[in-house]
This record gives structure tokens, sequence and C-alpha cells, in this order.
């Protein structure tokens, strides 16, 4: 396979480069200089896939983080860095937004660059971590030092098939794999086609050791990869398992297949809303949609909360006696999430059987009866039961009955989405959902789960 005009796509031409590099500097030195003006003591750096050379052409944040020495209070680290940030950002005419993860740091926009303010402390070994972005800065030096200059474009290799395969990023609504994670499989496998020869004969639990530390029994995670720059830290730890098997069959698919090069690019497919409907018409399922909006909250606590809500409420839905053939969810990430429900059975009859007491016991069998009254009881294998009316019929009307202010208890939900969801959820229709340019693709997904991982 002859990757030289797929590199020449994805990576950065050097014009890109120099461009990236320039401002890169430019920013540390102004805000080295404002340390200096402030005596603030803290070492200016440029980390992340832009330090390191395996920044996928048109994608690369800059990441600069300020590293404070260990005696500085938590406090001051967060207020100086803000500081620092935004000062910096304004005198760069930036637009900036704070994020409040673990961590508080500053996204800002500068001149189309998205650059990540991020302040932490300068450690020197990973066991002297005090949060949990202090490693990267470690991070950066290991991958430098490690990586060969060839080693670069292997990595962009893997991270754009990883990218348009669908398994790239280590952010929850991904659950795949980080940038470090991919440069620390080419520093293991030396190539991308070996990474992924390597990849299909994983098994669960598969470890990667590269400093032979022999801490890998500590994780029980699906891929144990241990930190070369911290012996208790599992660089794996946010992949999830459906994300790791969908690499090992992407993996499968491409070493096998004849279109290897269409793996490094988007699908290309135009999505038809009518002919997505007919496709969800010709299942024969009956489909619940709910819309609802969401709070501003950070990315990495809107998807785990959505994704509790959806899991919950249909378990509640299946516990009901209806059946839920798939459900999802998704969400623009700007004002609204939608759980979708396909349902095997959403309609049931009108009675259902009160399950009482097994009939050995005495006690419980005569509290049954005197309940339900014995002539309108009866014996089902070793129970004692009583048939009665159900309450819902229709999976919809439970779902109503769910999200009111007394009953949304009754399912797991995410804290920041109750209210929301008791206030402003609405059933759509499928149609709705096919008219809108962000959710006509979720249906799409809906119905097909499998086409990112073959081409
Ligand atoms: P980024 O998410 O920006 O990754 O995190 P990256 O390596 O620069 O890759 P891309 O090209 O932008 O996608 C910056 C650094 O933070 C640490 C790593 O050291 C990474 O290089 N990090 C980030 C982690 O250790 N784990 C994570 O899950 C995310
Ligand atoms: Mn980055």
């Amino acid at each position: 396979m002859d990757y030289g005009q797929i590199l020449k796509d994805i990576k950065p031409t050097e014009e890109e480069q120099a461009e990236i590099d320039e401002m890169s500097s430019k920013l540390v030195q102004y805000l080295e200089k404002l340390c200096e003006d402030k005596n603030i003591d803290a070492k200016i750096q440029i980390v992340g896939s832009v330090a390191k050379h395996t920044a996928l052409k048109g994608k690369s944040d800059i990441d600069i983080f300020m590293a404070f020495p260990l005696d500085v209070s938590k406090d001051v680290l967060k207020q100086k860095g803000l500081e620092l940030a935004h000062e910096c950002n304004d005198a760069f005419g930036g637009e900036a937004s704070h994020h409040f993860a673990s961590h508080p740091y500053v996204t800002s926009d500068i001149d189309g660059y998205e650059v990540d303010f991020v302040p932490c402390y300068a450690i020197e070994m990973g066991d002297q971590i005090q949060s949990a972005v202090d490693r990267t800065i470690l991070h950066t030096i290991y991958v430098k030092e490690k990586l060969p200059k060839e080693g670069c474009d292997e990595v962009l290799l893997l991270k754009k098939f990883m990218d348009m395969t669908g398994t790239y990023g280590s952010e929850f609504k991904v659950g795949g794999f980080a940038g470090y994670l991919c440069e620390l499989l080419i520093i293991k496998y030396g190539t991308f086609e070996e990474t992924l020869k390597q990849a299909c004969t994983w098994r669960h639990g598969h470890v990667i050791d590269l400093e032979e530390y022999g801490t890998a029994k500590k994780f029980n995670d699906p891929l144990v990869v241990i930190d070369p720059t911290d012996k208790n830290r599992n660089v794996g730890a946010a992949l999830r398992l459906n994300k790791m098997s969908e690499f090992i069959q992407s993996a499968r698919n491409y070493l096998s297949s004849d279109r290897k090069k269409d793996y490094f690019y988007p699908l290309n497919k135009s999505l038809d809303g009518n002919m997505i409907l007919d496709e969800f018409d010709k299942r024969g399922s009956d489909y619940i949609a709910i819309k609802f909006d969401i709070p501003d909250m950070p990315l990495d606590t809107l998807h785990p909360q959505l994704k509790t809500t959806a899991r919950s409420l249909i378990e509640k839905v299946n516990n009901e006696e209806f059946i839920v053939f798939k459900g999802d969810y998704a969400s623009n990430e700007k004002d609204s999430a939608v759980i979708l429900l396909e349902m095997a059975s959403s309609k049931l009859n009108s009675i259902k059987i009160n399950q009482g007491p097994k009939i050995f016991i005495d006690k419980a069998c005569n509290n049954f009866t005197a309940k339900y009254g014995a002539e309108n009881c009866h014996v089902i294998d070793d129970f004692l039961v009583h048939t009665q009316k159900r309450q819902f019929s229709d999976a919809v009307k439970f779902i109503e009955h769910v999200f009111t202010p007394d009953n949304v208890k009754l399912i797991k939900i995410g804290k920041n989405l109750r209210k929301t969801i008791v206030d402003t959820y609405e059933f759509v229709s499928l149609e709705t959902l096919a008219n809108d340019e962000f959710y006509i693709r979720f249906l799409d997904d809906f119905l097909n789960p499998g086409q990112y991982i073959v081409r």
C-alpha cells in the first residue's frame, strides 16, 4: 500500500506547520513576558500533538501548558492560570470560553486556531501528579524522545484511520483511542500496518508495558497500556470495550480490503430523508422519539448523563413488559438531545399477572388472599398470583407518567437533566428528526451501526 497520497491529504503542509509553529511561539513568548512582568513563577510549554508533530491537517488545537511549582496552592494555580490565559487571549484578539472539567482551563479561538490554555503543576515523575493534566508535559517529552521521525507519519495514518472509522478520541462521547495512545501504539509496533495486524490478535485485557513496569495487574480494563511516565496509570482507561472491538474489526476489514484508501476519507454519503424514513418503515417497529432541551454543561458530563438516562428509561420500559428492540440517544450539543426507542412491542393487552409469594410460605399467602380475595387468586408453578388490570398498555403513556415531577425518580436520570427533561420534553416524529440537519445523521447511524468500520 502506497501511503504517499494519503499523507499528502492528512499531513499539514510545511507552510501550515510553519504558521502553527509561529503562532505557538508568539503565544509562548507573550505568556513568558506576562509571567516576568507579573512575577509569576510558571513555565510555559507547548504540548500535545502540535509539539509532537503528530497533529492532523486542519485539526490541530494548540495546547499551551502553564506549569507552576508544586508548592503553589490549587486556588492560586487556578486564579493565576485563568488570569494569564485571559490576558493573552485579549492581547491576541481571541474569543475565550471557560471549561470546568475536573480542572479549569480556557479555550480560545485566536485567528482560527483553537488554543487551550491549561494551568498545571511542574512534575518530574508521574507519581507526583496533583491533577489529571500534570502528566501531559511528561507525555510530550517521552514521545519526542521515543518516536522516530518516520513514526510521526505512521501516527497520522493511525489517527486518521481511527477518526474515519469512528474510534478516535478519548472524550466520553466516543470512548475511543486518545492521541497519546496512538503514539504509544506506534512506538510499540513501529508502523500503522503492524499496529492493525497486532490488534487483530489482541485479547480482552491485552497488556502493553513499554517500560516493563510490571504493574498491569492493577487494571481491569479491556486494553491496558501502562503509561511510560506513570506506572500507576492505564493510558487505555477511557477506551470502552465496544470501541476497542470496533477498532479490531475495522483493522481486519482494512487488511483484507481492496479499497484501503477509502478508509482514510469520510463516508461521502448524501442523506435522503425520505429514504431513511422508508427504511424505518420497513422494519415494522413502533418508534418513540423524545426530544428535550439541554442545559449549558461540559460535554464530558452531558454524554454520561444522557447515557444513564436512556439506559434507565429503557430498563423501566422493559420492566413494564414492553419490548425495546433498540435504543439510542444523541445531542446536537447546542440546545437539545433526543432519545429514540425502537419498539418490538409498544402496545400491550389490558391485564397482567401480579406475582405473589411462593405457595409454601403460609403467612405470606394468607396476606395475599386477604388483600385480593381468595376467589381472585390462582397458582402458577409454585407461586400464588392474581390477575389484575394493567396500569399502562401504551409505552408512550408510561413514559408520560415517568416524566412528571413526582415520578421522574422512578428512573436514574442525570442530575443536570432532570428538570429540563420534565419541563421541556416532547414526543417528536421521525419526520421531524429527518428534517433536522444534525438528527438526520443520528437516524442514519441508528439504521446503519456498522457503516464506519468497513469500506
Ligand atoms: P489532546 O486531546 O489535545 O490530544 O490532549 P493530542 O495528543 O494533542 O491529539 P490531537 O491531535 O489534538 O487529537 C493533549 C495532551 O493531553 C494528554 C496527552 O498527553 C495529550 O497529548 N491527554 C489527553 C491524555 O493523557 N489523555 C487523554 O485522554 C487526553
Ligand atoms: Mn491537541
